[in-house]
């Protein structure tokens, strides 16, 4: 299988790219992960690129061209598709129009419910029922693009932040591969 050329996006702890690399050394998975890109430089996520050799790049979204560096290295890695794993910085709309419909991220609700930060506090706050996660496309509004898979659980009354977090998790580790197997199965039967 041809696999398509990758980029993931983190920010942070990079469990949902763990999750990928492990699910892209399968043959029959769509996608080989060629480049890993980080706003920070500090994030744990860097330390699988290292282990699995996958070349990085880090940049300062403070910076003017920081942008520049991003699209450089997309095109010096032939990157394809873009997967947003935990990326907490905001995509620029020049990038979102290159990789139309090629850029899907995970968000940890029920999208679209809960869009932006602190979900798990405003779920609770609000007493939803279900909780989840939804791998989307990435379009100019935030967390507004077509939904690809959605999961979801009960949440229960003694639930807190802290594991609601951590069963949506769970929840995204199957979420999104099953995304990316959609996507592309999709592609090859049109
Ligand atoms: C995930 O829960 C995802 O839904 C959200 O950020 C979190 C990233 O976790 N967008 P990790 O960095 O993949 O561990």
């Amino acid at each position: 299988m041809v696999k398509n050329r990758t980029c993931v996006f983190i920010s942070g702890q990079g469990s949902n790219l763990k999750n990928l690399i492990y699910h892209s050394r399968d043959n029959n998975f769509p996608i080989k992960i060629c480049l890993i890109a980080s706003n920070n430089k500090n994030a744990y996520g860097i330390k699988y690129a290292q282990k699995y050799k996958i070349p990085y790049i880090t940049f300062n979204t403070q910076l003017k061209n920081y942008n520049n560096k991003i699209l450089l290295n997309l095109r010096k890695h032939k990157i394809s598709f873009i997967c947003l794993a935990g990326y907490m910085r905001i995509i620029s709309p020049n990038l979102i129009m290159k990789y139309k419909n090629r850029i899907i991220n995970i968000h940890p609700s029920l999208l679209p419910k809960f869009k932006g930060l602190n979900t798990f506090s405003r779920m609770l706050k609000n007493k939803e029922k279900r909780a989840g996660c939804t791998v989307h496309y990435v379009n100019k509004k935030l967390d507004s693009g077509n939904s690809i898979v959605q999961k979801s659980f009960f949440i229960k009354e003694n639930d807190k932040v802290s594991n609601l977090k951590e069963k949506t998790q769970r929840l995204e580790y199957k979420a999104f591969p099953e995304a990316i197997i959609k996507i592309f199965r999709n592609k090859t039967n049109s």
